[in-house]
């Protein structure tokens, strides 16, 4: 009988991923009772494995595996095997190679790395299933088993969108489903502008290739496309999970920031979301932090870019306590520069996953690769199988085993894939794009000092004080009416470019803000996309990138724009409890959030840059991310890099 394992762990755990394949034999044996010994629980493996499952059509050598299983399960580790989709197996792209995904330059893409496949190719979901049922067959009942993870990290290396092949004739399918037929197609398009009508479905082809820019309802109805075909490409391999391996949670590990795909759609066939967390090659790449950050934050990762996530993930299935499947614990080997974390960075990273909701954070990667892409990452053991820096951290943690209580935000901050794409395909001023804008009014609140949860703009958002959507653009009328419920009992506030546009990605008949207009009692008049280093100012902050303005219907006017074209008109509106912020001001953001919050009765404590507060079940944790000691609102010292519970 499968010894029954609880689906979720309920005091904060610790994992590693490990590759039991990329190890001799003689010298693997002994890792179960080293990762033991390090407090670790869950193991993941089996990740990228399918060639040495399967080294040969239809032969399967389980050997190594069930060694590796079976000696995890000795030493009393939970095990978290994967779907090995991500990596196609060389004979299997010889023998199909139409499974290759195209890029939008028309190229086919080539085997010798990794997620060379496309998601919509009926021939490689033949393969993902037969894979998946055989490692589910094998493992799905067996006692060490807690848990699966689906293929890795969906839309690694831009790998969510394929412009050629199946996914052709895949896009054109989808597109009689939700259209019906090519005159409404048309209609929702507006393809009377440039000619575009389209009389057939095989007339219409993936918006790549085009001579001047594609329609942006095409390209959003594509992104659509490919990220309904990848959730279903998942949907498949969880359906065969779940009847061969009973009990047991499935998750997938996403990647920060990436953004191909609706998180949110995908995950709605999961127990619960992991994330992935590389905090030094994140601050390194994001260009949501400046130069100056940069360098600050290198060695530390930005407190916000990792919290951003943590607050997304855990919000990705309402609340239910997410993972962290990848924790780097060292450096990475693919951001421009690979520097080491500092001191005390790793039991930081952890204190900081626990505190924002996670259940479990799982190093990447038990020993660093010896071969290939690899070579240069870290992992818990050096090459020569010695601890590294990140074991000694782990092995010293105290928040391991704390008990995995609510998080209590009463913030909550809308984000959602669609309107990120429509944003992204017309950003209209250089350097500005749906995440900056996103970020900045998430970070303003985590500067205060104050709790948020990350949810879709269509979840029910009852019980939050405050409800801040910084950048939902995308607004149908069912949407606008879902808001308008709770601005009776939540202060709200919109940010610039909300409800630009209808759900097929055109603007309101009666303009912007269209279905929301009521709520928020004005309409847009104008709109400025200052490039860098042009600004103008409203009560004596400096607006940049975006400055829109509004006419008031029944609305009170807060505040107006000091100069410029817009000099005199709204910047600034509110009725009744909804506000509306038109102009990217991080400053101005922060006071009307804070004075909102002040309002709703939620404590404000305004934090030094770099120096952040989460709390969950009882406990608060103030966490410093700067590598020099600061001093807490309370006015205890916090050392560098470090936390404190309390
Ligand atoms: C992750 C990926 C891992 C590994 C790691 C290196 O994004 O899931 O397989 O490549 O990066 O940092």
């Amino acid at each position: 009988m499968p010894q029954s394992l609880p689906p979720i762990p309920d005091s904060f755990a610790l994992g590693v991923c490990d590759y039991p394949e990329h190890v001799p034999w003689a010298q693997w044996k002994e890792y179960p009772a080293k990762i033991r010994d390090l407090g670790i629980t869950y193991v993941r493996v089996a990740e990228f494995a399918w060639s040495r499952i399967e080294p040969a059509p239809g032969e399967f050598d389980w050997q190594w595996l069930d060694d590796a299983v079976e000696a995890l399960h000795e030493a009393d580790r939970k095990v978290v095997l994967c779907t090995p989709t991500a990596t196609p197996p060389a004979w299997l792209i010889r023998q199909h190679p139409e499974i290759l995904p195209t890029d939008a330059q028309g190229r086919v893409k080539a085997f010798g790395s990794r997620k060379h496949y496309d998601h919509a190719s009926p021939v490689y979901r033949e393969h993902s299933r037969r894979i998946t049922r055989a490692i589910a067959e094998r493992y799905g009942q067996h006692p060490a088993v807690a848990g699966w993870q689906t293929d890795n990290e969906w839309g690694c290396h831009g790998t969510t969108r394929s412009y050629g092949g199946a996914s052709v004739e895949a896009f054109r399918v989808w597109l009689e489903r939700r259209h019906g037929t090519t005159t409404a197609l048309n209609e929702a398009w507006g393809n009377v502008f440039w000619s575009q009508d389209y009389t057939a479905w095989d007339q219409i082809d993936p918006p790549h290739l085009t001579v001047a820019e594609p329609n942006p309802s095409h390209v959003l109805d594509f992104y659509r496309f490919a990220s309904d075909t990848v959730a279903e490409f998942q949907a498949e391999q969880v359906a065969i999970l779940r009847e061969l391996s009973p009990d047991r949670w499935v998750t997938h590990n996403f990647m920060q920031f990436f953004d191909e795909f609706d998180h949110y759609k995908n995950a709605e066939v999961l127990d619960f979301a992991s994330f992935d967390s590389y905090p030094v090659g994140l601050v390194d790449r994001s260009d949501l932090v400046d130069d100056d950050d940069k360098l600050r934050f290198a060695r530390t990762g930005h407190p916000d870019l990792i919290g951003f996530s943590h607050d997304l993930y855990r919000g990705l299935k309402g609340q239910r306590a997410h993972w962290v499947m990848e924790q780097g614990a060292g450096q990475v080997n693919w951001a421009a520069s690979n520097c080491l974390p500092a001191k005390g960075a790793v039991e930081l990273w952890t204190a900081q996953a626990f505190a924002h909701g996670a259940s479990c954070v799982s190093y990447f990667r038990w020993r660093a690769a010896t071969m290939a892409q690899e070579l240069m990452h870290s992992g818990l053991l050096r090459h020569d199988e010695s601890p590294d820096r990140g074991a000694f951290e782990v092995a010293n943690l105290e928040i391991d085993g704390a008990p995995n209580g609510e998080t209590p935000a009463r913030v909550a901050l809308l984000h959602d894939y669609e309107s990120l794409w429509a944003y992204d395909t017309q950003p209209h001023s250089k350097g500005l794009s749906y995440w900056r804008q996103t970020y900045l009014f998430y970070a303003a609140l985590r500067s205060l000092g104050v709790d948020v949860d990350i949810r879709h703009p269509d979840h029910d958002l009852s019980g939050y004080d405050l409800i801040v959507a910084p950048a939902i653009q995308l607004m149908s009328a069912d949407r606008a009416r879902h808001l308008a419920s709770y601005a009776g009992s939540a202060r709200m506030v919109f940010g610039p470019r909300t409800a630009y546009r209808t759900p097929s990605g055109m603007v309101p008949m009666d303009g912007a803000p269209g279905p929301l207009r009521d709520l928020l009692g004005c309409s847009l008049t104008n709109f400025d996309g200052l490039r860098p280093g042009l600004t103008v100012q409203v009560d004596d902050e400096e607006v940049s990138y975006w400055a829109e303005a509004y006419r008031v219907h029944d609305a009170e006017v807060v505040h107006t724009y000091d100069d410029g074209p817009l000099e005199g008109q709204a910047a600034v509106v509110r009725k009744g409890n909804v506000m509306t912020i038109g102009a990217l001001s991080p400053i101005l953001i922060a006071r009307k959030l804070a004075h909102l919050l002040v309002e709703a009765g939620i404590a404000v404590e305004p934090l030094e840059d770099g120096v952040r507060v989460a709390r969950r079940g009882g406990l608060t944790v103030w966490m410093n991310f700067t590598e020099d000691e600061v001093t807490l609102p309370d006015g205890r010292r916090l050392g560098p890099v470090s936390y404190a519970v309390s």
